[in-house]
């Protein structure tokens, strides 16, 4: 029989259509029979109709409505009728009609499905999720995600090519340069026991591309890092990568802040407010205790070293005696219900993040009360005066370096944000993070380590000096936060040989080393190269803050598990004896594979 091609998609019809002839080509959502009447849901990419069977349809059309099982795969010819008044679905853009089936035909049966196919995402455990993702694909919600991942993609192609970005694509074989993460290792059959790297970004291509006289690139491009997969990391990702010369950092903010303007009109029809906010590192860390700051609520982490100094609580003292800080941050409101066993969850979380505790006291018409409030019996009112704080209040506290307190607080800070519903979830919150240090101290290896990647210019100032406190050394770099993630970075690249080489040189590249190891750029730097600079930000993540997800899965059409494997193709796998031949390599050890 020959097939009956679809006129017409599922998510169309309405009382305009009433009288017309169609064909529908979709899946079996649902199929219930009330009282001997045959209401059968189709479903594609563009929506659901209902299909009824009429009182006189034949047996052999009430025979085939009755074998139809969920996600047999159809073609329903039928008239569009209007619904009966009590029937009408208005939050269905077909709720308005049906299609009175005259022929129904199988393109296709459905073994009985491992989960079911639910409107917004399917209800199974991940693992099988992923296994199946072909049919958790189906269900609206992600359909929704990936097209709106399309979306983001297709208006940062459009606003790019209205200002005269080129995409250009750049090689995934390239050489191993580690940027931060471990590379992804490819090995050459051509050339036994040497590899190719897949990159992590295309950072030194694009620099190239500078120096090429391309002047405004950009690409949305796969990245691959060898790192543990985690909510919003996976191994393999994309960015929307670009670069340009001549510019300023203003010029890059600008660009990107319109850019990110765009798509959200484009996807989401919201308007943004610009210019968007700066935020210096060190402020996002003091004030926020992250370095990707979650902002839509306030609630900011306050210094109380001076007046720890003079508390009798010696941990504190001892503490800011040791050069580390004492600081807080004040729950509004929330004394009352937060019992022990709820602050000791708080606790738990500061520990993750390398805290010893969390001290903690109650402000009360009395005065403060509980946890550590005794040892401050003198300070009450520099304490609530720093704390602003009213009867009802929560403070707590953490004493440590400034790293940790910064972190630790910055989590609990987070944690009170979600728990106690502090968050605007419509909101997006974009903002940039910048002055950066350019080195950061790795004190396990004993060695000074770019902070973003090595190619990122010292701010002026530094230039001089930098050699004699790298730590001190301010970048000229930026991140792009929203919401509490890291969406993107980027910065002004170094474009003189010898300011690299002394960049190298810090991070312990001497110069035969950093020949060995990036000899192409330098050498391309000294033909002329242009001053320039770039940004990356993180599709994957952004489609994810605008689908209010919180796992970039959510957003990739066939993503891997948490421990960077595909459930569905079974990948990573063992490959054959002879392939591993030609290519001269020898498994020393095997995973043992789960049986
Ligand atoms: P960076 O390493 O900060 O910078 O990456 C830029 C953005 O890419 C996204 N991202 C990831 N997304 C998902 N999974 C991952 N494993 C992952 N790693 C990074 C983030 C991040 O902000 N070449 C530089 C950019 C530049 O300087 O122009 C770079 O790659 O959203
Ligand atoms: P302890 O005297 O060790 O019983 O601690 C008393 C309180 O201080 C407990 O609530 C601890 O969680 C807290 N605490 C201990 N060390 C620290 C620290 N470094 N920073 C903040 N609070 C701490």
């Amino acid at each position: 029989m020959e097939e009956m091609k679809r006129t017409i998609n599922c998510g169309s019809l309405t009382a305009k259509d009433v009288g017309k002839t169609v064909i529908l080509n979709g899946w079996v959502h649902r199929n219930r029979n009330h009282g001997g009447v045959h209401f059968i849901n189709i479903r594609d990419r563009y929506g659901i109709t209902q299909v009824v069977l009429s009182e006189e349809a034949s047996n052999e059309l009430v025979d085939i409505a009755t074998s139809l099982k969920l996600e047999y795969c159809i073609a329903v010819e039928g008239t569009v009728e209007l619904r009966p008044d009590s029937m009408i679905n208005k939050d269905m853009a077909t709720g308005e009609i049906e299609v009175v089936a005259s022929q129904i035909q199988i393109l296709n049966s459905s073994k009985v499905l491992p989960f079911n196919i639910d409107d917004e995402k399917c209800q199974a455990r991940e693992e099988l999720r992923l296994k199946y993702r072909y049919l958790d694909m189906r269900a609206s919600g992600m359909q929704r995600r990936i097209k709106l991942r399309h979306d983001v993609a297709f208006a940062t192609r459009e606003y790019l090519n209205n200002l005269d970005f080129l995409e250009i694509e750049t090689p995934t074989f390239i050489k191993s340069t580690p940027e931060g993460a471990r590379d992804f290792l490819v090995p050459s059959r051509l050339h036994h026991g040497k590899f190719f790297a897949l990159p992590q970004s295309p950072q030194l291509y694009k620099q190239l591309l500078m120096v090429s006289g391309f002047d405004k690139y950009f690409q949305i491009a796969r990245c691959y890092r060898d790192e543990d997969a985690r909510g919003d990391r996976q191994l393999e990702f994309t960015q929307i990568d670009m670069e340009m010369s001549f510019v300023s950092r203003e010029d890059v903010y600008n660009v990107i802040e319109a850019m990110i303007c765009h798509i959200l009109k484009k996807t989401k029809n919201i308007e943004l407010e610009r210019p968007f906010r700066r935020i210096d590192y060190y402020d996002a860390m003091d004030l926020y205790g992250s370095d990707k700051p979650e902002l839509r609520f306030d609630m900011q982490i306050i210094n109380i070293d001076e007046i720890a100094k003079t508390s009798s609580f010696s941990v504190f003292k001892d503490t800011i005696a040791s050069g580390g800080t004492v600081r807080m941050i004040v729950a509004k409101g929330v004394a009352e219900e937060f019992s022990r066993k709820r602050i000791s969850e708080l606790e738990e979380t500061a520990k993750v993040y390398g805290a010893k505790g969390l001290a903690w006291m109650k402000v009360t018409n009395e005065g403060l009360e509980g946890g550590v409030a005794k040892f401050f019996d003198d300070q009450k009112s520099e304490i609530l005066k720093a704390a602003t704080a009213s009867p009802g209040d929560l403070l707590l506290f953490v004493a440590d370096n400034w790293k940790t307190v910064c972190a630790a607080l910055g989590a609990v800070r987070n944690k009170l944000g979600h728990d106690l519903h502090l968050i605007d979830e419509s909101q997006f919150n974009f903002a940039w993070v910048e002055n950066f240090p350019l080195f950061e101290y790795n004190q396990e290896e004993e060695k000074w380590e770019p902070a973003h990647h090595m190619f990122s210019m010292p701010q002026e100032q530094f230039l001089k000096t930098m050699e004699e406190n790298p730590g001190e050394v301010i970048g000229d770099l930026y991140d792009l936060v929203c919401n509490g993630y890291e969406l993107g970075s980027g910065s002004i690249r170094i474009h003189d040989p010898a300011i690299q080489q002394r960049v190298f040189n810090i991070v312990g590249f001497d110069p035969d080393e950093a020949a060995r190891r990036f000899g192409f750029l330098l050498d391309a730097f000294s033909y002329g190269a242009p001053p320039h600079g770039g940004f990356a930000a993180g599709l994957d993540r952004l489609v994810m803050i605008l689908a209010n997800e919180n796992s970039i899965k959510e957003v990739i059409a066939f993503p891997k598990n948490n421990v960077g494997a595909s459930p569905m193709d079974e990948s990573p796998s063992r490959v054959d004896q002879s392939q591993l031949d030609e290519l001269a390599l020898a498994i020393t050890s095997y995973e043992e594979d789960e049986v």
